[in-house]
């Protein structure tokens, strides 16, 4: 197959825009030079890097000096973590949510089998954060706090600029995993105060392999890539200048297209989870109505497993996918919904569909067509899968998934 015709797994990845590969086809093809080099052929580089600093910088209300380029948003989240907890030594205590990315929840993993102390904040049933257990977590020696702007699963939007108040009130640094937001939420670094934020560009359309971490102004840093002087000493490694250049293209594409994902996109979301709704027994959304990202929509099909929906979806060619991880033929359910309450056999029966800005409403009807009679399909073959007890959310219980 060579595209798939319903895309409905944005959070997961996004195409290449045409314009973003437009822009960077001449730096793999004609400018392939060093931006180190003395001589012009590379050194004339710097100033493609510089104007797609600037649109990257303009997307987030940043300082183009702000931004570091990195290869993915797992590297900027790693990176955060890792100057934070580098700048005090003393401090050997990080505060991150249950339902973080693997990105982060793995890294801390790995810090905690080195003595480090991580504190996971629980969330309710509705994916909300309990801002007091956050507060209360803060402690002396405290490196950093860590949330996510949004969440890759559910879309639950958490309140950034309230808990980066808190950080700031209680002098310890504050680093949001913004990966999910780019391209579907305004982002503005000075309304939400962080020291910290990550992103990462094949979720709005540039290539994988080309990530940002955006460090404010003053604030301590310490490389996690060490080697050339590359980002003004800050990350070293020969710049991806196609990269760089794609994602400065597709950064100047999601300012100019928010509007339509906050009004078309959003609608059509609106439409097709409604409808699901409506027309499915047993369905229920997992995670609020608001605050989402515009674009995600989490489904729980009572008494069908969401990996039966997933393969006569992908029959169907449409693409979806659930907050499980299959592993040697069982499913890990989502830690999100698990840290959520769900029982492990919704969690199992869930699914994301996550829109992005080529969706249509003629594939939105395709879906809504075909889904309602998958789900009786698979109630009246298949037994209903032993429902679990609900599980703690814990560093041990992750999985290998992606996105
Ligand atoms: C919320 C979130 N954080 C981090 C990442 C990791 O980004 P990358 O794939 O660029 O390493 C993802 C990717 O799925 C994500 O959804």
């Amino acid at each position: 197959m060579s595209q798939p015709p319903v895309y409905f797994d944005n959070n997961a990845t996004t195409s290449l825009a045409p314009e973003v590969l437009e822009a960077m086809l001449p730096f793999l093809t004609q400018k392939w030079g060093n931006p180190s080099s003395a001589y012009r052929f590379g050194h004339q580089l710097i100033e493609a890097i510089d104007s797609a600093r600037a649109s990257v910088a303009a997307l987030m209300n940043a300082e183009p000096r702000e931004l570091i380029f990195t290869s993915c948003g797992t590297e900027s989240i790693n990176t955060a973590l890792h100057s934070a907890l580098l700048s005090d030594p003393q401090k050997r205590h990080l505060v991150t949510t249950a339902v973080e990315h693997s990105a982060t929840l793995k890294y801390c993993q790995h810090l905690a089998k080195r003595g480090f102390e991580i504190t996971l904040v629980p969330v309710n049933s509705d994916g909300g954060l309990d801002l007091g257990f956050l507060e209360k977590s803060i402690r002396s020696d405290t490196a950093l706090v860590s949330v996510m702007l949004a969440n890759n699963e559910t879309g639950v939007i958490f309140p950034i600029a309230e808990i980066a108040t808190m950080c700031r009130r209680k002098g310890v640094f504050f680093h949001t995993d913004g990966v999910q937001a780019a391209g579907k939420v305004k982002l503005d670094v000075k309304e939400l105060g962080v020291d910290f934020l990550s992103l990462s560009g094949h979720k709005f359309h540039a290539p994988k392999g080309i990530g940002l971490l955006y460090v404010r102004r003053h604030t301590r840093f310490h490389p996690y890539l060490v080697g050339g002087g590359q980002e003004r000493g800050r990350r070293g490694g020969t710049e991806n200048v196609a990269n760089i250049v794609a994602l400065g293209r597709a950064a100047e594409l999601a300012a100019a297209r928010l509007p339509q994902m906050e009004t078309r996109v959003q609608k059509l979301r609106n439409q097709l989870e409604a409808e699901i709704l409506r027309m499915i027994p047993g369905t229920t959304r997992n995670g609020p109505k608001e605050p989402r990202l515009p674009n995600t929509s989490n489904i729980s099909f009572e008494g069908v497993e969401a990996e039966g929906i997933l393969m006569l979806l992908d029959q169907a060619d449409i693409c979806a996918s659930s907050g499980s991880a299959c592993t040697t033929g069982s499913l890990d359910p989502s830690h999100v919904l698990v840290a959520m309450g769900c029982s492990l056999e919704r969690a199992r029966a869930s699914v994301r569909f996550s829109l992005g800005i080529g969706s249509t409403d003629t594939e939105v009807k395709y879906l809504l067509e075909r889904l309602p009679s998958i789900v009786e399909r698979l109630r009246s073959n298949a037994p209903v899968s032993a429902g679990g007890a609900v599980q703690e959310a814990s560093l041990s219980s992750l999985s290998d998934k992606p996105a």
